[in-house]
């Protein structure tokens, strides 16, 4: 579909600057002061922000976790990406125990097509490393999976040292990237036996059976394998400041380590756990929610650039069904916390217009950051010449309170539940389809597989 945007500012990490867009056949063709209207569509965008589609690059839609399963599948995920100004999403296949790659790139590949709002990607989570599966690694890429994942706890899915050295060199060898989960799984493990041994069985007990040191040991074990394989390393959702300055340690020593937090750690503190009866198995999730002080360590991690990218993890359950009927074992209620929906108004909240971040940073770290990291970049998260229409038209003046019955999203919560908000996603257009019109969804199925390419490193272009 072909359009004119008239009279936005184009944000992008390079700096503001007013411009019209010319899109044609989903594509950008141009970006400049004023361009003249040639019989397309057009959208008055006066007072508006043009932000690069948002990406999401820690999504977990229609997902198995243990007995449970997640709330939103790729139909109510994306749908609620979509309406926050997300227009790609990178959700993680997961390979069953005794399974290939392949079969979860099928399996996945299943539940997305035909039934997503916004475009996605897959990361490969690898639970089950051999030989066969090494062989595959090759296979994802040339499908545009060029990312993967492995955990360093949950029993049913985590690697042991050895198989995570070799899934890094492996991907390394492709210019692929793993993100990783960094906790201590054997500490988790004793962590969860020592509270029930002292009587804590309520959610209040999660938090304290993975204290910070057990993710700070796990960041500080993974650098190091890292290290020795000779490859970068991504950090996924990292919620300590011990955990933030073993990256920034890192770095200063050339490393190649990149970092991804999630609002959860930068918006809500540990008294989370405090909330009555079941209440706060809402805010059950791993790594847990932690103190004041780590959240102003990741706000300050993110103003100095330590931090490239914010996902939101959304993993998400209901309360009523799922997380409070096993609120009376921390250990049972399933991880994982909804956001998909909330994460740019919030950044653009409590970052933004809280003065904390710029308008730049915020591009940078809910778009371009993303696309760059994991091989998409400039198709997607610029607004210039080639780039895919993705284009969030952003109303600054909007304000409204975070309500979970007005979201997309199918939980029966929301973690920022009266969470104030400023800004929302206007108008999103999707490869120049418009997909929101006034805040409303007015596409369900248009996204599509975005087959990425090879990492663009662009912290560390030379890793020795
Ligand atoms: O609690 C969480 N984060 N659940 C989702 C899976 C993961 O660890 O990323
Ligand atoms: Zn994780
Ligand atoms: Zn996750």
């Amino acid at each position: 579909m072909d359009m004119l945007i008239k009279n936005g500012v184009v944000v992008s990490p390079g700096g503001c600057r007013p411009a019209d867009v010319r899109i044609k056949s989903g594509l950008i063709e141009a970006v400049s002061p004023r361009l003249e209207p040639s019989g397309e569509g057009m959208i008055d965008a006066t007072g508006m922000l043009l932000f690069p589609g948002f990406v999401d690059s820690h999504t977990h839609f229609d997902m198995d976790a243990g007995a449970f399963h997640t709330a939103d599948d790729f139909a109510s995920g994306t749908a609620a990406a979509v309406l926050g100004g997300t227009t790609t999403v990178l959700d993680f296949a997961t390979q069953d125990k005794g399974g290939m790659l392949s079969e979860a790139l099928e399996s996945w590949t299943g539940k997305a097509s035909g039934k997503s709002a916004c475009d996605y990607g897959f990361h490969m989570a690898i639970t089950d490393w051999n030989e066969s599966v090494a062989a595959e690694i090759p296979l994802m890429y040339d499908q545009g999976v060029t990312s993967f994942k492995v955990y360093m706890a949950y029993d049913a899915l985590r690697l042991s040292d050895a198989a995570i050295y070799e899934v890094l060199k492996t991907v390394g060898e492709i210019g692929g990237i793993v993100g990783v989960h960094c906790e201590n799984g054997d500490l988790v493990t004793v962590g969860i036996a020592e509270q029930k041994a002292q009587g804590g069985f309520s959610a209040k007990y999660h938090p304290r059976s993975r204290p910070n040191a057990v993710e700070a040991e796990a960041i500080n074990r993974l650098i190091t394998i890292a290290e020795l394989a000779g490859v970068p390393v991504n950090i996924v959702h990292i919620s300590t400041r011990e955990g933030l300055e073993l990256v920034r340690a890192a770095r200063e020593k050339g490393r190649a380590v990149y970092a991804e937090t999630c609002p959860q750690y930068l918006l809500l503190d540990e008294s989370v756990y405090e909330a009555p009866g079941a209440e706060a198995s809402k805010y059950v999730c791993s790594p847990p929610i932690r103190s004041l002080e780590d959240q102003k360590a990741l706000w300050d991690g993110i103003a100095n650039g330590q931090i490239d990218t914010i996902g939101t993890d959304h993993c998400s359950f209901r309360y009523a069904e799922e997380k409070a009927p096993n609120a009376g074992d921390f250990a049972s209620i399933p991880n994982g916390l909804p956001g998909v929906q909330n994460r740019p108004a919030l950044l653009y909240t409590y970052g933004v217009c809280a003065g904390k971040i710029s308008l730049e940073t915020m591009a940078a770290l809910l778009s371009e950051n993303t696309a760059r990291l994991f091989g998409m970049y400039p198709k997607k998260g610029a607004i210039q010449p080639g780039s895919d229409a993705d284009i969030v038209i952003w109303n600054p003046e909007f304000s409204d309170t975070v309500s979970a019955e007005r979201l997309a999203h199918r939980t029966d919560y929301s973690p920022f539940e009266g969470f104030e908000i400023k800004g929302r996603a206007e108008h999103v257009l999707l490869r120049g389809r418009p997909v929101v019109e006034n805040g409303r969804l007015i596409t369900t199925d248009s996204g599509r597989f975005v087959a990425r390419k090879h990492c663009d490193f662009y912290r560390h272009k030379a890793v020795k």
